[in-house]
C-alpha cells in the first residue's frame, strides 16, 4: 500500500514514516520544509534502510502539489502538514487559517480529483477546550478553543466530517493527540524547535543544553496534586504506531472515526522536571511564574476506544520519554 504523508519531514510525520516503512508500507512525503529539514530523509533511510520519495511542495500551491498526485495512486493520506505554534497563531491568525484551513481544503480537492478519499488527520486534545470530564473520552463535547491554532483543528474536523457525509466514499480518521514528547531511540529523529520554545519538553531541553538559564513553571495554584498543570504526555513513537494502526481503519471503513491518542496518565509540570532530572542526571533550575493565558489545569485521555478499535495502546513510560528526548537534544541541539 502506498501512503502519502504530508508534513512527513516534521516531528511526528518523520517518526510515522519510520513506523510505516517498518510495517511494509510504501511512503511518499511532501513538505514545504517551513519547519523541518530535508536531511530528515537521510535519517529515515539510516534507520529503516529505505529513503522515502520526497516532493518539496506546499499545501497552498496547486502547481507544486499537482505532480505528487499525477505521479502516484495513493491508498491513503496521513495529513500532518500545518502550522502549530499557539502563540504565533494569536498574532497571525490569517496565516494560520490560510495555511491550515485553505491548505487542507486544497489537499481534499486534489484527493477528490485523483480518487483517493481516505484521510487520517492530525487533530488535538485542544478541541475539547476546558474539558467537560476527566479522563476525556471521544464522547466529551468539543469546547471553546483559546487560540486560532486550536480553532483550525476544530474547524478542520468539521470540514472533513462534512465532506464524508456528503460523499460516503470518503473515509476519515480524526486523531486527537495529547502531548507528544520523546524522540526516536537512535537519536536521529526528534523535535528541533526554532527560537524560544512554547512547549514544556522542548523548553526543558534548551535549559538542559545550557541555551536557556531556567524553566518558568506557569502557575502552581491549580487544583492538581502539586498545583502545576497536569497533561497526558505520550511518546512520539507510540503516537506514530497509532497512525499505522489507523491506516488499516481508514482503508477498511467508509465513515468518520475519532480517536484520542494518549496514555491515560496525567503528569504535572514538576513530575516532568523531576523525572527528567533523575533519569538524565541533569539539574533543571526553575522558577514559578504566573499562569499562562488559556491554560487549563488538567487534561488527560481515556484511550480505551483506540485500544478497542485500533488495537493500539501506548507502551513507553515517562522515564523512557525523558531519556529519548535528552538523547536527541544532546546529539542535535
Ligand atoms: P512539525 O512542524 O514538526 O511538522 C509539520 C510539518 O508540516 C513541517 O515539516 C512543516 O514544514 C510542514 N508544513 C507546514 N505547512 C505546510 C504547507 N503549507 N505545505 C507543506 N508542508 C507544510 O509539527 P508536528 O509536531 O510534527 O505536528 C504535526 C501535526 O500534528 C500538525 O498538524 C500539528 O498541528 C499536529 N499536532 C501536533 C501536536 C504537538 O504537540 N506536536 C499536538 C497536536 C496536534
Ligand atoms: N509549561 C510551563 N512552562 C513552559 C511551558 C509549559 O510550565 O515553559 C506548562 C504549561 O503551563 C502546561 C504544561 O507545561 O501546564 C504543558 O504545556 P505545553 O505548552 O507543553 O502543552 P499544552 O498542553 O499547553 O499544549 C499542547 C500543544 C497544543 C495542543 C495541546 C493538546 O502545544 O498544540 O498540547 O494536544 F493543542
Amino acid at each position: 500500500m502506498k501512503i502519502l504523508v504530508t508534513g512527513g519531514t516534521g516531528y511526528i510525520g518523520s517518526h510515522t514514516c519510520v513506523e510505516l516503512i517498518n510495517r511494509g508500507y510504501e511512503v511518499v512525503i511532501f513538505d514545504n520544509l517551513y519547519n523541518s529539514k530535508e536531511e530528515v530523509l537521510s535519517r529515515i533511510e539510516k534507520i529503516t534502510g529505505t529513503r522515502p520519495l520526497f516532493y518539496k511542495a506546499d499545501l497552498r500551491d496547486t502547481e507544486s502539489m499537482r505532480p505528487v498526485f499525477e505521479d502516484h495512486k495513493f491508498d491513503a493520506v496521513i495529513h500532518f502538514a500545518g502550522l502549530k505554534a499557539v502563540g504565533e497563531s494569536v498574532e497571525k491568525p490569517l496565516m494560520y487559517y490560510e495555511n491550515n484551513i485553505s491548505g487542507t481544503i486544497k489537499l481534499c480537492k486534489f484527493m477528490n480529483e485523483y480518487g483517493c478519499k481516505r484521510i487520517i488527520f492530525s487533530s488535538s486534545a485542544t478541541v475539547y477546550g476546558d474539558p467537560a470530564q476527566i479522563p476525556i473520552t471521544e464522547e466529551c463535547p468539543k469546547g471553546t478553543c483559546t487560540n486560532p491554532y486550536g480553532w483550525t483543528k476544530s474547524m478542520l474536523e468539521q470540514v472533513l466530517t462534512d465532506i464524508q457525509h456528503a460523499d460516503p466514499e470518503w473515509s476519515v480518521v480524526l486523531l486527537r493527540y495529547f502531548n507528544p514528547i520523546g524522540a526516536h531511540e537512535s537519536g536521529l529523529l526528534g523535535e528541533s524547535p526554532n527560537g524560544i520554545p512554547n512547549n514544556l519538553m522542548p523548553y526543558i531541553m534548551k535549559v538542559a543544553v545550557g541555551e536557556l538559564p531556567e524553566l518558568g513553571v506557569f502557575g502552581n495554584d491549580y487544583d492538581t496534586p502539586d498545583g502545576t498543570g497536569v497533561r497526558d504526555y505520550i511518546h512520539v513513537v507510540d503516537l506514530a504506531r497509532g497512525h499505522v494502526n489507523a491506516v488499516e481503519k481508514v482503508t477498511t471503513t467508509n465513515e468518520v472515526n475519532v480517536y484520542n491518542l494518549g496514555t491515560g496518565n496525567g503528569y504535572s509540570v514538576l513530575d516532568i522536571v523531576k523525572t527528567f532530572e533523575e533519569v538524565n542526571n541533569i539539574r533543571i533550575p526553575y522558577q514559578i511564574k504566573p499562569r499562562r493565558a488559556g491554560d487549563i489545569a488538567t487534561c488527560y485521555a481515556d484511550p480505551a476506544k483506540a485500544k478497542k478499535e485500533l488495537d493500539w495502546e501506548a507502551e513507553y513510560d515517562l522515564k523512557r520519554m525523558c531519556e529519548d528526548s535528552w538523547r536527541f537534544a544532546s546529539q542535535n541541539f
